[in-house]
């Protein structure tokens, strides 16, 4: 048997903004998924968690086991899926799934495991199960684990690690790929709090573009998002934790002007305030999840399970991609 897990993410800064060529900064979060791979010995085909694995449910599996082995030679493989990463909350447990696969995967078929390669595979596995649209911020957050910003241009003051296109039938989209190093005391933390609604990222992404096409004037406030996210890099970077927290609810305030926000976001947003640095909105908004960073991450977990919300407390820096040893247990089950 072989194990490997992927973190999820959440973004800091510049979620919407990003759609028009902002910087948007993701970071890892300690809660992760893990994918356990087996070679199959009583059935020829791939199964998971038990039952032969739907290919159409597994849009991003399917893409994985194609473009990994010529068309009909890949192995029969058990995979199981763990992890405490909520699915459909904008924190990017699909993306994290493909990169944790490919790991194993890599492993299986004795490769070093390589975090880019994980990256990049695993978001041409999230574009083709998109229908051909995807950010790479997802998937290479969970791969590298830390900090990433994704921009139209090449960042000088970061550390540019590469660019990611994608082919789509009449157009290419570009993304220049970033990562910095912080200097984030240990005692802060992101408390990530879910309101349990699913919000769909097309709706909300569509909400922003019709309000700029009928109030094309309101670009300012995309302009404003970006350069709030430029400001919070910095003060992530000099370790500046009140900056960052400043530049959080900024960034908020934007984003709910934007018509992003939703009374139940709005609800653990005010309730984890009083505790906390910076609060706001992270991923497309209308539901999912809210983040507030804080250095008393107890009292801003229970303020928001008091209005309802599901709460979890992550440190910054959580590693990306890895493989992990078995346990006795996982060996006595092979
Ligand atoms: O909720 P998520 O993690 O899918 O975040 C979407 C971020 C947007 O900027 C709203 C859309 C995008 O494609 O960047």
């Amino acid at each position: 048997m072989v194990k490997a897990s992927a973190p999820g993410k959440c973004i800091l800064f510049g979620e919407h903004a990003v759609v028009y060529g902002q910087p948007a900064v993701a970071c890892s979060i300690n809660q992760r998924i893990i994918v356990e791979l087996e070679e199959e010995t009583k059935f020829d085909s791939w199964r998971l968690d038990g039952a032969i694995l739907n290919l159409s449910k597994h849009p991003h599996i399917r893409f994985l086991r194609d473009n990994l082995w010529p068309e009909g030679q890949n192995p029969p493989l058990k995979i199981r899926i763990r992890g405490t990463l909520p699915p459909a909350s904008g924190l990017g447990s699909s993306a994290a799934l493909s990169v944790a696969l490919v790991a194993a995967l890599q492993q299986l078929r004795q490769e070093e495991l390589n975090p880019g390669i994980a990256g990049s595979l695993s978001h041409q596995a999230e574009a083709f199960a998109q229908g051909g649209r995807a950010s790479p911020i997802d998937t290479t957050t969970s791969a590298l684990g830390g900090f990433i910003v994704l921009s139209d241009t090449i960042e000088r003051s970061l550390n540019h690690i590469g660019e990611r296109t994608l082919q789509n039938q009449d157009d290419s989209t570009t993304w220049q790929l970033h990562s910095f190093e912080s200097k984030i005391p240990e005692d802060t933390y992101l408390v990530i709090g879910n309101t349990g609604i699913r919000g769909s990222t097309s709706k909300q992404v569509s909400k922003v573009a019709a309000l700029l096409s009928e109030e094309p004037e309101r670009q300012v406030e995309i302009e404003a998002i970006g350069s709030i996210a430029r400001k919070g890099i910095k003060a992530l970077r000099t370790g500046n934790m009140e900056l960052v927290g400043k530049a959080m609810t900024e960034n908020h305030i934007v984003l709910r002007s934007l018509g992003v926000s939703s009374p139940e976001l709005e609800r653990l947003i005010k309730a984890a305030a009083p505790s906390s640095l910076g609060v706001k909105l992270t991923g497309s908004g209308g539901g999912g999840c809210m983040i507030a960073l804080t250095k008393d991450p107890e009292r801003t977990v229970g303020a928001i399970e008091m209005e309802g919300g599901r709460a979890f407390i992550s440190p910054f820096n959580t590693p990306g991609v890895r493989i992990e040893t078995l346990s006795s247990q996982d060996n006595s089950r092979q």
